[in-house]
């Protein structure tokens, strides 16, 4: 049901070096949602923390998004495509369901020597990926690898279920991780609890109900979510991750630079900072702008306060989601930007 990890004394570290983003242009405010459901710009902003939130265009998709991202991490990095070795693309929403969106990706980008693969874990997707990623550094298998989280949640949302609509939004963002002596990431707490599955999935276009006129018509092909168990259940388990991934590693609220917490409701991450402590300028929000994307919440995140870090910053990320999936990482910063 759970996992930890840390990378053992001396060997090196899987460092973040360089990230990138991608946001679509269309925005869907709080007032246009007015329009769509019975709900309301007061009830949305209390509950949620969320205002407004970015949708991609129809004919775009997510490998759309995760290729921009993936361009912006190279251009910052000043390395080419072909000297990535892995691409891992975290998505509950991939272009199809195969080929894997990394393959896409790896093709759009020109990564010649790449190879990829998808992680689905929902909106843990980017912290999982970011453990998976930094294994491939720590073994010295392999020196660059991409992570890249990236959700078009729009794709999968029933815009006449008010109690979901209001919550998601599309973007892509990406981290590169390389080899450092020093830096990286330190310890990783990973939890999953499948009983959970059923107060948030999307039941249909799996094997279990391949798509037909019926999933259709039972909208089986939206996001399913049951907010109030999910919400007692995160509210918990998120703080619960951070305050483990602290005591694990000796943390004191004076050693975390930035909490950089999946932003899925500002009440979840207000009580996980809370219980670590933490003051509220040390904590990264953007939900009022980008609502919940999914695996980009955090690398979304990453990108905006990247010019606050400055190398040997403290930061924990932590997540939760669909699965449940759920956990918190320590990871020592490496660059002045
Ligand atoms: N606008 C207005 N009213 C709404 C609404 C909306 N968009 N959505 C639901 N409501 C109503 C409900 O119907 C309910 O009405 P009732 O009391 O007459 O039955 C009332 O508001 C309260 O609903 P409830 O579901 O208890 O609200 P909540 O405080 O739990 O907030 C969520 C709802 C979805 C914001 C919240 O449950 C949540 O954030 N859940 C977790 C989301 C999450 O973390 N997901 C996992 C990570 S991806």
């Amino acid at each position: 049901m759970s996992a930890t990890s840390s990378s053992a004394s001396g060997a090196p570290r899987a460092a973040v070096t360089a990230t990138g983003h991608f946001v679509p242009e269309r925005r869907l405010t709080n007032a246009d949602l007015e329009e769509l459901v019975d709900t309301n710009d007061e009830w949305i902003r209390k509950r949620t923390g969320i205002v407004e939130r970015r949708i991609l265009d129809d004919d775009q998709a997510t490998s759309d998004m995760a290729t921009e991202a993936a361009e912006e991490v190279l251009d910052a990095r000043g390395i080419g495509a072909d000297e990535i070795d892995v691409i891992i693309v975290a998505t509950v929403t991939p272009d199809m369901q195969f080929p894997a969106t990394a393959c896409l990706v790896q093709d759009r980008i020109g990564a010649s020597n790449a190879w990829g693969f998808d992680l689905s874990a929902a909106c843990s997707g980017f912290l999982y990926g970011l453990t998976t990623g930094a294994q491939f550094i720590e073994s010295g298998r392999f020196d660059t690898v991409l992570v890249i989280g990236a959700d078009t949640m729009s794709a999968i949302t029933d815009f006449t279920d008010r109690t979901t609509c209001v919550l998601f939004g599309d973007a892509a963002g990406a981290v590169l991780l390389e080899r450092d002596d020093e830096m990286g990431l330190v310890d990783a707490v990973h939890h999953t609890d499948g009983s959970g599955s059923r107060f948030l999935c999307m039941e249909g276009g799996g094997s279990r109900n391949p798509p037909t006129h019926r999933t259709v018509d039972e909208k089986m092909h939206y996001i399913h979510q049951e907010g109030r168990p999910v919400f007692k259940f995160a509210v918990t388990r998120m703080a619960d991750a951070c305050v483990e991934i602290m005591d694990r590693n000796d943390l004191e609220p004076d050693d975390v630079r930035y909490l950089v917490p999946h932003q899925a409701n500002l009440r979840i991450i207000e009580a996980a900072a809370n219980r670590m402590g933490l003051d509220a300028e040390k904590v990264m929000i953007n939900i009022d702008r980008f609502g919940n994307t999914t695996a980009a919440t955090i690398p979304l995140c990453l990108y905006e306060w990247e010019n606050d870090l400055q190398r040997g910053d403290g930061i924990v990320l932590t997540a939760f989601g669909g699965g449940f999936t759920w956990g918190a990482s320590y990871l020592t910063w490496a660059y002045d930007s």
